[in-house]
């Protein structure tokens, strides 16, 4: 590689990871990305000298620093005036008229994150700067660097001051606070936190791992030579930052709150937290007019979400015993509504969590809720204690079972197989939708049915008669009939769903499909080096498959003649067509997706949730959106319901192609 190789090759690099981290929509895969970036790094270990700043190697690692410099931004960045309802909407928009009349509004997301200023001159990313007190932040240069979705070069010459926010995805954060769950280290409270505790990192190369994502929002110094809020965002796209999620040009009021309930209404299925809309006025020249106050301008709010952050108080922590009989801690709450939803519970992780927190009895506390994330106490407000709250003692015995509890590194175990509270769970779990798939057998009919002695175990629920239930609270003769219907129509249910069913440590649902499907019922006859064959079982894996059969030979046993499962179609009948074969499904269909992937999974398919270079398919109904443009930058076949249908029905000798799609 010569020199302009060299640079051809950095510029080659930096289309394909602007495709892939700002556009979502791959150029290449990730092998021929990985190959050309390798011999960038060969290129530059030879020739240090020549080391273009905007290489992609550049932007991992760095200096780990001691302490931040302070630095000053071109011009100040102001805060928000928040609004929380449509009065206050209405005296705003009002003040903004009485200025000029003529105005419109440009609506964007208000992403919760940390808020970043990026200095480009001569087009390079010169500094970057967090918003500090709004005049003078912290220099966070080598850590925003390695956020993929900032660029280091636009084609903008002149020094431009570029605003936006940092965030985390909801994902992302889980994730985190897992990890760090795992080995101790304090949790973040919420997505927010983790973004701006990643920002702030004196090693980068801890940054680099966090998974961050800019998204711009405007501009403080300089100019992009337009007239108004929509075309900064679109000149930002053009430059080479990320689009954010959702964008509105209202003409007036009505059209705001429209926006409002549409953004409100998008927000749990949206990847990133939001805590509100940003209502800016759009023209540019109309915001010159309105000006600033000290703290905010004129010319925008934050039209802010109804808080899903709440405070209330603890009135006690129960602890709870899982089916694997680990011991979770749970707060009792002072019920409280947050977005329509009462939360009485919510999870305190792990008893370490408490002592962490100093979570104690009577505490006011902070919680918090958002569609797709459970409750969570995220912080104790303390300064509100007023000298009656309690500490919590840690458990040292089962409190259902009373047998004395172990630690086994984080976690508190109930060790007892027969503890009521591990079988009841069990059952639970069996019945459940991912294994058995009982209807109307839920936890609490489980748990009555346990404790009037009427179901002990799994097996014992297959031996249910209705003279059993007959006279039990609330257990008419339609509710016996359907129950036991249920019961039986989860006889003869997939192999993989019965080994779920039993609830093996490790062995979760895709390694009970891999196992099935190479060995069907005699999975509970292998050695270890057999099981290890299936790809992805490890060895951990499967000696916790070898110590289940073990200990529980003849209840394995038992159970397949009760439930009697059956073996997957490709174990059967031998060869099938699909056997091997990756399918990801998008948009909407005849049918649910859940059938048409159990059909595939029966047939020996694999169905995954997102195209990558793996995938062999993309079943695609109406309206599939990125994961169609995904597989058309991949070159992934795309086919319909009807050309799955024919190529079955054309090449498939071992399979009944009417019965794949059904006929509609
Ligand atoms: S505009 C002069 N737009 O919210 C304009 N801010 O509460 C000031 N934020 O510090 C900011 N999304 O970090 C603006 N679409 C958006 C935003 C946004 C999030 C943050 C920003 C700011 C804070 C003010």
């Amino acid at each position: 590689m010569n020199y302009n190789d060299y640079l051809q090759a950095v510029s080659t690099l930096n289309t394909w990871a602007h495709a892939y981290y700002v556009l979502d929509d791959p150029l290449v895969s990730d092998e021929v990305y990985d190959k050309l970036y390798r011999e960038v790094v060969a290129f530059e270990q030879h020739h240090p000298e020549l080391i273009d700043p905007t290489s992609p190697t550049r932007r991992v690692g760095g200096a780990v620093l001691e302490a931040f410099e302070k630095a000053t931004h071109l011009e100040p960045m102001y805060s928000l005036e928040d609004i929380f309802d449509e009065a206050e909407l209405n005296a705003w928009v009002q003040r903004v008229y009485k200025v000029d009349s003529r105005a419109t509004f440009y609506c964007e997301p208000k992403f919760d994150g940390a808020s970043l200023n990026l200095i480009y001159e001569n087009g390079e990313l010169v500094r970057a700067i967090t918003r500090g007190d709004g005049v003078e932040g912290e220099m966070v240069l080598h850590n925003a660097r390695t956020i993929p979705s900032i660029p280091l070069k636009i084609d903008h010459p002149q020094t431009v001051e570029i605003r936006g926010e940092v965030i985390i995805t909801k994902e992302d954060f889980e994730i985190i606070n897992e990890e760090r769950l795992r080995s101790g280290e304090p949790l973040f409270a919420n997505p927010r936190n983790a973004a701006a505790g990643s920002l702030r990192q004196l090693d980068p190369a801890i940054t680099a791992k966090r998974r961050l994502i800019f998204y711009p929002y405007g501009i403080g110094a300089g100019d992009l030579g337009v007239a108004t809020q929509a075309e900064i965002v679109q000149r930002l796209v053009e430059l080479g930052f990320k689009k954010p999620p959702y964008g509105f040009h209202a003409h007036d009021r009505a059209g705001i709150l429209h926006a409002y309930k549409r953004l409100k209404e998008m927000r749990d299925q949206l990847p990133m937290m939001l805590d509100g809309m940003v209502v800016k006025v759009n023209e540019r020249a109309i915001q010159q007019e309105l000006g600033y106050t000290v703290k905010f301008p004129r010319w925008a709010c934050a039209f802010k979400f109804p808080a899903i952050e709440k405070q209330t108080r603890l009135l006690n922590v129960i602890f709870q015993v899982g089916r694997t009989g680990v011991v979770t801690p749970v707060a009792i709450l002072e019920p409280v509504l947050i977005e329509g939803v009462e939360v009485a519970r919510a999870t305190l992780h792990n008893f370490d969590e408490i002592e962490r927190k100093d979570i104690r009895r009577g505490d006011t506390v902070l919680i918090i809720r958002s569609g797709d994330v459970i409750p969570k106490v995220i912080k104790v407000l303390d300064h509100l204690r007023i000298g009656s709250e309690e500490k919590i003692a840690r458990p040292t015995h089962c409190p259902e079972c009373g047998e004395p509890l172990y630690q086994e590194g984080a976690l508190i175990k109930c060790l007892n197989i027969d503890c009521p509270a591990r079988v009841v769970a069990g059952i639970v779990h069996a019945a459940s939708k991912r294994a058995l798939s009982i209807d109307g057998l839920g936890e609490q009919i489980v748990q009555l049915l346990f404790d009037k002695g009427i179901v002990r175990d799994l097996a014992s629920l297959y031996r249910l008669r209705a003279t059993d239930l007959e006279g039990l609270e609330g257990f008419k003769a339609k509710k016996i009939a359907n129950l036991l219907q249920s019961i039986e129509t989860s006889k003869g249910c997939e192999c993989w769903r019965f080994v779920v069913a039993l609830g093996i440590d490790l062995i979760g649902e895709v390694a009970a499909k891999k196992l099935c499907r190479r060995y069907s019922l005699s999975l509970f006859n292998l050695s270890k080096e057999e099981i290890m064959a299936v790809d992805g079982i490890g060895e951990e894996m499967a000696q916790s498959l070898i110590d289940f059969v073990h200990s529980n030979r003849a209840r394995i046993d038992e159970l397949i003649n009760l439930i009697s499962p059956v073996p997957p179609e490709d174990v059967a009948s031998g060869e099938s067509l699909l056997a091997g074969k990756t399918f990801v499904i998008t948009g909407t269909l005849s049918r649910p997706r859940d059938e048409i992937k159990a059909e595939l999974e029966r047939l020996g398919a694999t169905v995954t949730n997102s195209v990558t270079k793996k995938t062999d398919y993309l079943i695609a109904g109406e309206g599939g959106g990125s994961k169609y443009e995904k597989a058309l930058a991949l070159n992934i076949p795309i086919i319909d319901e009807a050309t799955l249908r024919s190529m079955i029905a054309n090449k498939s000798t071992s399979t009944k192609p009417s019965t794949l799609f059904g006929t509609h």
